[in-house]
């Protein structure tokens, strides 16, 4: 039977074999020419699918294993599968992390990048401690207040969620008490986003989305706030209550976080990510630390070098001069600076021992140009996207650096999201 509307088409089963699992976490099936994409399948694996629907003429919705892989395991979470957190729980440890190191080796190599990659260090420690949930109504006007669903806006119920480090214990509720007084002003088809953050003192909230605040509710949502002893609530970076400030640990610093500022997902991966690029600068005494959010690399390092650190974020440029001054620390200079239009040219790296960059998703093509031109000795990347990645390392090796083993990290355990850290020299 064919059922079909403007946006979704419903067609007949199919039996498909899964050839491996892609880049994306999905597995992939080329047995009739073309990919297709089945998630939470595993190579090897034979499995019923429907056709999934509207834009992805591509993808499948499983429908059942009729063959499953041997490595195969039982998902932890009871929202697996629908809750688009998540992309993979279904499968054995050590595999799992072979495909994920695999993701830097052939985006590496197919990109044609020449070095070693290491051995994938993995990064969850005690798990997640930032979340975003979205709060949105639902058929019959019912609250929904959880994480995106696969492949959709559609929000996902959530009440419990076990990738969370014990810090966020109480995020879940205090988001769903937020999100009742403030959706019942909004318009249903309009979504909030409540992002959650744990902290040395408690819960930091910034809600989004929500529109301005009446009086009466900033006093209700004060109310919930006290209730569920959050350290901080803010709407769009606005303080609705600050209850104690929202402080983080970076080395001997204690770091102020401000609203909406980035905060590496986990505690072990900021420490593992700090750690690997203290290793590579070694006994640098003048550093420079682009992209530096609000100074997890910059404020080690600063125990033993000077520090220069730019990025475009003037909220996290001001709580890690703060957080500079912390006894003990060499000096930290710090600035905004946009570094996508106006990247650091030579003759002001030239004084220099060591550059760290860390940019967003979209690389840092216009300072990795500069830096190739450079004298710096030593260059180190850390990224979240292999592909940028390459592509600025083609830059920098083309500009005469030589490219030192690539260390994969897995921060985001359980997606295809990998970072990297590598080392340049000349
Ligand atoms: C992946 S985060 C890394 C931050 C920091 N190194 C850390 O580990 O927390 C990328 C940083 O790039 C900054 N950024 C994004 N676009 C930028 C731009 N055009 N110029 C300068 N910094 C930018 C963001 O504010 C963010 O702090």
């Amino acid at each position: 039977m064919a059922i079909s509307n403007s946006s979704w088409v419903r067609a007949v089963v199919e039996r498909l074999t899964i050839d491996h699992v892609g880049h994306r976490g999905d597995g992939v099936s080329t047995a009739t020419g073309e990919a297709i994409y089945v998630p939470y399948t595993l190579g090897g694996e034979t499995v019923e699918v429907d056709h999934v629907v509207g834009n992805h003429p591509d993808r499948r919705k499983l429908l059942a294993v009729d063959v499953a892989s041997s490595e195969r395991t039982e998902p932890f979470c009871r929202h697996f599968g629908v809750c688009g957190g998540c992309a993979i729980q279904h499968w054995a440890a050590e595999p799992y992390q072979a495909w994920k190191r695999g993701i830097v080796v052939e985006t590496l190599a197919q990109a044609g990048i020449d070095c070693a990659v290491a051995p994938l260090v993995d990064a969850h420690g005690a798990g997640r401690r930032r979340i975003t949930l979205h709060g949105r109504f639902g058929t019959h006007d019912i609250l929904k207040v959880g994480f995106s669903a696969t492949s959709s806006h559609d929000v996902i119920p959530i009440d419990r969620c076990p990738i969370l480090d014990p810090a966020l214990d109480g995020a879940l509720d205090a988001a769903w008490a937020l999100a009742e007084p403030l959706t019942s002003r909004m318009p249903v088809t309009k979504p909030l986003d409540i992002q959650v953050t744990a902290t040395a003192n408690g819960l930091d909230v910034d809600v989004r989305g929500s529109g301005p605040l009446p009086t009466a509710l900033v006093t209700a949502l004060s109310r919930v706030a006290e209730q569920h002893r959050l350290a901080r609530l803010t709407r769009h970076g606005e303080l609705v209550l600050q209850r104690l400030p929202p402080t983080v640990k970076m080395g001997r610093a204690e770091v102020t976080l401000p609203p909406g500022s980035f905060l590496q997902a986990t505690v072990a991966g900021e420490e593992t990510l700090a750690a690997l690029v203290a290793e590579r600068i070694g006994k640098a005494k003048e550093v420079l630390d682009l992209f530096c959010g609000v100074g997890p690399f910059a404020l080690r390092l600063a125990e033993k070098a000077r520090v220069a650190a730019y990025d475009n974020d003037a909220g996290a440029i001001a709580a890690l001069v703060k957080a500079a001054r912390t006894p003990g620390l060499k000096p930290i200079k710090a600035e905004p600076r946009d570094l996508f239009r106006r990247p650091l040219v030579p003759p002001e790296l030239r004084d220099f021992d060591a550059v760290v960059f860390d940019p967003p998703r979209q690389g840092a093509q216009a300072q990795a140009l500069r830096l190739a031109a450079s004298k710096v000795p030593v260059v180190i990347a850390v990224s979240c996207n292999v592909a940028t990645f390459a592509r600025d390392a083609r830059l920098l090796i083309d500009g005469g650096y030589k490219l030192g083993a690539v260390v994969p990290v897995d921060q985001f355990r359980h997606t295809p999201h990998v970072e990297l850290v590598a080392q340049f020299s000349r």
